[in-house]
């Protein structure tokens, strides 16, 4: 019994470390919402399958790095990974016509604070029917941008570092009252929406990039 309860405690661990600083959205398999009618055409279909690797490559990195950190220092150390090397990977996965990001209501670095539109998009991620996903395209005369949105849930190991203040891993919560004196970033439970990631895509701009990235995963 007990090398069974061990052996699920360590599956439970993996299974966190597996979703590192960002979880996926595993909850719904449901098609994603179509908001205009050109939801179906070849560019919304680049636009969206590249938007989607792009979260894949950010989520991807950002977990080795909080692996690599939490393995070295422990929790309150792998604090500091996520603020320097978050932002980092927003920059640099931000190129090209491109940009990423995570934003949210109850945020930890001010800098992800979800917009009042975001914040309705969010909404939608709520309920048990939620989409996958949600894209829309923005056209003035002079712009043509497409946006992605993908909910971002709390696994076991982002308690951690977003869990109810008094369940924080030693050290947690003094680095992060020090590093982000404003947060609102605790009090998560598991499988409660943390965020979302927005991608946005200047078309035509975007498109080199977008036929590189879905070209490369065929
Ligand atoms: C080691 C501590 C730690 C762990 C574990 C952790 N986070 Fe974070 N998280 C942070 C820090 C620090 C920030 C602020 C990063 C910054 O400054 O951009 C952050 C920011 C975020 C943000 C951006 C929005 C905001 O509040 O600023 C999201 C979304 C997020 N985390 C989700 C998760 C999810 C989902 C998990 C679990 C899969 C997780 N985190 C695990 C420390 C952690």
């Amino acid at each position: 019994m007990r090398t069974y309860m061990k052996l699920m405690l360590l599956l439970i661990i993996a299974a966190g470390l597996i979703a590192g600083c960002q979880s996926a959205d595993k909850q719904s398999e449901k098609p994603a919402e179509q908001l205009d009618a050109m939801s179906l055409d070849s560019e919304t279909v680049l636009a969206r399958n590249a938007s989607k690797r792009l979260v894949m490559s950010f989520t991807n990195r950002l977990k080795g790095e909080l692996m690599a950190a939490i393995a070295a220092h422990e929790p309150a150390g792998a604090i500091g990974v996520c603020k320097e090397v978050a932002p980092a990977i927003a920059d640099s996965t931000s190129t090209d016509g491109w940009i990423v990001r995570r934003v949210t209501d109850k945020f930890r670095n001010p800098d992800n604070r979800a917009t009042l539109a975001e914040l309705e998009i969010m909404a939608r991620f709520n309920d048990s029917t939620a989409p996958r996903f949600v894209e829309h395209w923005e056209k003035t005369d002079s712009t043509n941008t497409y946006y992605y949105y993908e909910p971002i849930r709390v696994g076991a190991l982002c308690l951690n570092c977003h869990g109810e203040l008094q369940t924080l891993a030693p050290g947690v919560m003094q680095a992060v009252r020090k590093q982000y004196p404003s947060d609102k970033a605790t009090g998560y439970q598991v499988g409660d929406l943390r965020g979302m990631f927005v991608v946005t895509a200047d078309w035509p701009e975007a498109e080199g990039l977008a036929r590189e990235l879905v070209n490369d995963s065929l």
